[in-house]
């Protein structure tokens, strides 16, 4: 079986990252042909106004992989747009995609709600300065001719400013909760490359004949997106791709320190480049169970996130933490610095792990630029084949 999937270069890896995907992956390459690459054109889609931090986020990743246990001796690792074949398929599929697959993607759908968001608090800052703005253009000279226009390029860029301090957090948090919008929303426009985002991904896959795509729950309506587009190629043309199929994790998802999903915009994450100093802030400071006020309140383990953290990493003893919770003889306190310690155990070695390689840094960089290589071998096949079932000369 084929197993081809990917990640986008948006930043330092945390565990909720690991749990989700990588432990899955890292047990697929023992037994299948895996390809997994850096979708740096994917974050594009979204962070294409500030590549800044594209290159160093590419390493990074590399950097997080192979710390994790990703083997480049197993899986072919590398790097999405080294093999610009994904972006001939990519430019044949978008040819027989019909736009409504698209637009009814639910991800698209919660962009243009997220859109509408932000109109709205656009006209909301834009009623705060507007009275202003009128006094102002009210002041002007007589003479001055075309003050309509003139007002309403003031308002405009003021009302652009305003957005940009609210959004860097400058002023107005407050606001962006009550409309709530993210800053995301804000960067992502409503761009071609966005609505363009599955036709892509499904490049990436069938450019490899993928048959199982190791993916978060999240990414199942891109995978199901794939399976349509490579049924109506095969129908049109001739059958050359697999319907790829979705595989997710079989271990429980890790929640965040506050209960919630791990993400980076909760700040509820641990990263595999925290310091241990940090990892003990962090675990110091987590959400227990509410019910659980002193020391001797008797717990609810299964609504803790603190137990959920240690049935993924605390081996031994835990139907004893999980008891002395319950019976309120272990106080939330000991139960984090008993996690402590198991999480140091897991978390350690890939530190140590990261550290190495970073010295490391441009001899990786290689690796993953020479087994682009390899995968641009194989994605060069699939499309002399493409390109004949579709007549192209
Ligand atoms: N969209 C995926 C994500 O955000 C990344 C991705 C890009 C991908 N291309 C892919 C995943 C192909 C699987 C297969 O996680």
């Amino acid at each position: 079986m084929r197993v081809v999937s990917g990640m986008r270069p948006t930043g330092k890896l945390h565990l909720g990252h690991y749990f989700g995907v990588i432990r899955n992956w890292v047990e697929l390459q023992n037994k299948h042909e895996c390809f997994f690459f850096i979708a740096d054109w994917h974050a594009l889609t979204t962070a294409y106004k500030n590549t800044k931090e594209l290159r160093k986020n590419v390493r990074e990743l590399m950097i997080d992989w192979l710390a994790l246990g990703l083997d480049p001796e197993k899986s072919t690792l590398f790097i999405q747009s080294k093999v610009p074949e994904h972006a001939e398929l990519f430019l044949l599929l978008g040819m027989l995609t019909p736009k409504s697959w698209l637009e009814l993607n639910p991800t698209y759908k919660d962009l243009k709600y997220n859109l509408l968001r932000l109109t709205e608090l656009q006209r909301e800052l834009r009623k705060r300065v507007e009275d202003r703005v009128s006094d102002i253009v009210s002041l002007l000279p007589v003479e001055i001719k075309d003050k309509e226009r003139f007002r309403e390029h003031i308002l405009e860029s003021l009302t652009e400013t305003l957005i940009e301090a609210v959004f860097e957090g400058e002023i107005e948090p407050q606001l962006l909760k009550k409309l709530n919008v993210s800053k995301r929303d804000y960067y992502e426009t409503d761009t071609f490359g966005f609505l363009g985002y599955p036709v892509l991904q499904s490049a990436d896959i069938l450019i490899y004949k993928g048959e199982a795509v190791p993916v978060g729950e999240d990414q199942l309506p891109h995978i199901e997106l794939s399976r349509e587009i490579a049924r109506r190629f095969n129908r049109l043309y001739r059958e050359i791709f697999p319907e790829p199929k979705a595989l997710l994790t079989e271990t429980p998802k890790i929640p965040g320190t506050d209960g919630r999903k791990m993400s980076k915009s909760y700040n509820n994450a641990v990263y595999f480049s925290d310091t241990p100093e940090e990892v003990r802030n962090k675990v110091m400071k987590m959400f227990t169970d509410p019910q659980k006020i002193r020391k001797n309140d008797p717990g609810h383990p299964e609504r803790c996130p603190v137990f959920a953290w240690h049935k993924l990493f605390t081996k031994e003893g835990l139907e004893e933490i999980k008891s002395a919770c319950k019976t309120g003889k272990l106080g939330c306190v000991e139960c984090k610095r008993l996690l402590l310690e198991n999480l140091e155990r897991f978390l350690s070695p890939i530190r140590e792990k990261r550290r190495e390689l970073k010295e490391r840094e441009k001899e990786i960089e290689e690796l993953f630029y020479e087994s682009s290589k390899k995968a641009r071998a194989i994605a060069k096949e699939t499309m002399e084949q493409v390109r004949e079932a579709m007549n192209l000369p």
